[in-house]
């Protein structure tokens, strides 16, 4: 048996990194291991830097050069961002922002493929993946808004479209930007039922986000981050607590748990 067998696999691992978005310096000697088969969650107020480190996961910005900064993918350096595509899938608010609106349905899904925004002619798809497509349009319950414009879904069917898009390589982790927001609560209940899912069929969910309540039971580990810093990495039985998340939030809360999810309500 391989020694490295019950080694934990990095998914992305960063050493000592200094990152400026503009003119602004957003992280600085920033250090974090995350890990195939941990879901995790990084959780901050506005402006902490979350979906800065999204970017950085998905290698849309890079760190600045310094002999002590690492950054490492499922264990190597110098990825490309189409083959990187293929083993991590990122559903982002951004994406969403930016998609075209003419593109079709089916067509959000096929752009997977080439990680483009919609399908070019130049694009090639095989019967394979047109299947594939259609297969995870009815596994997310889009099937029969195949033919409509981006445009003209409903912020909760844009998101579904943009998870399939994120599918079609059927990558080992996804990360989910606020997966949630903007979603009515039938919208937001079936989108995480969706994500438990994925993560019962084996893949690992790392969440970005400011809200505690599109954590989903499974999330194990949980990575506090204010103001480009982390500033606590632990369990969710130590973390997703009044005063843990009164001190991150810095406003009086009261946190609230029920069957293995959480809420925030103001103190009292
Ligand atoms: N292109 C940019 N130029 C300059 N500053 C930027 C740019 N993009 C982000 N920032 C700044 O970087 C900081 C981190 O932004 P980021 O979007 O990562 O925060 P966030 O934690 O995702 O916040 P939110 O919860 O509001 O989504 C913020 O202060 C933001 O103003
Ligand atoms: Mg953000």
């Amino acid at each position: 048996m391989p020694s490295s067998f019950s080694q934990p696999r990095p998914i992305f691992d960063i050493q000592h990194a200094t990152l400026y978005r503009g003119e602004r310096q957003v992280f600085f000697d920033l250090s974090l291991s995350l890990t195939v088969g941990v879901h995790s969650v990084i959780l901050g107020p506005n402006g902490a830097g979350k979906s800065t480190l999204l970017k950085l996961f998905s290698m849309e910005i890079h760190p600045v050069p310094h002999d002590h900064t690492r950054l490492r993918l499922f264990g190597e350096e110098g990825w490309n961002v189409w083959e990187l595509r293929r083993h991590l899938g990122v559903v982002s608010h951004d994406l969403q922002r930016h998609y075209l609106d003419n593109a079709q349905g089916t067509n959000v899904i096929l752009s997977g493929y080439y990680s483009s925004v919609d399908t070019y002619e130049h694009q090639a798809f095989d019967d394979g993946q047109r299947m594939r497509a259609v297969q995870i349009m009815e596994d997310l319950g889009i099937g029969h808004l195949q033919d409509r414009r981006f445009g003209d879904m409903s912020t909760g069917e844009q998101r579904r479209f943009l998870l399939g898009r994120a599918l079609v390589h059927d990558p080992e982790v996804l990360v989910f930007d606020e997966p949630t927001s903007g979603l009515d609560l039938q919208a937001c209940f079936h989108y995480l039922a969706v994500l438990r899912r994925l993560m019962a069929q084996g893949k690992t969910i790392i969440l970005v986000t400011h809200h505690v309540h599109e954590i989903p039971p499974d999330i194990s580990r949980v990575i506090l981050l204010k103001q480009g810093r982390i500033v606590a990495d632990g369990s969710k039985e130590q973390l997703l607590t009044s005063s843990s998340l009164t001190a991150l939030f810095e406003i009086p809360l009261q946190v609230i748990q029920a069957n293995g999810w959480y809420q925030v309500l103001p103190d009292r």
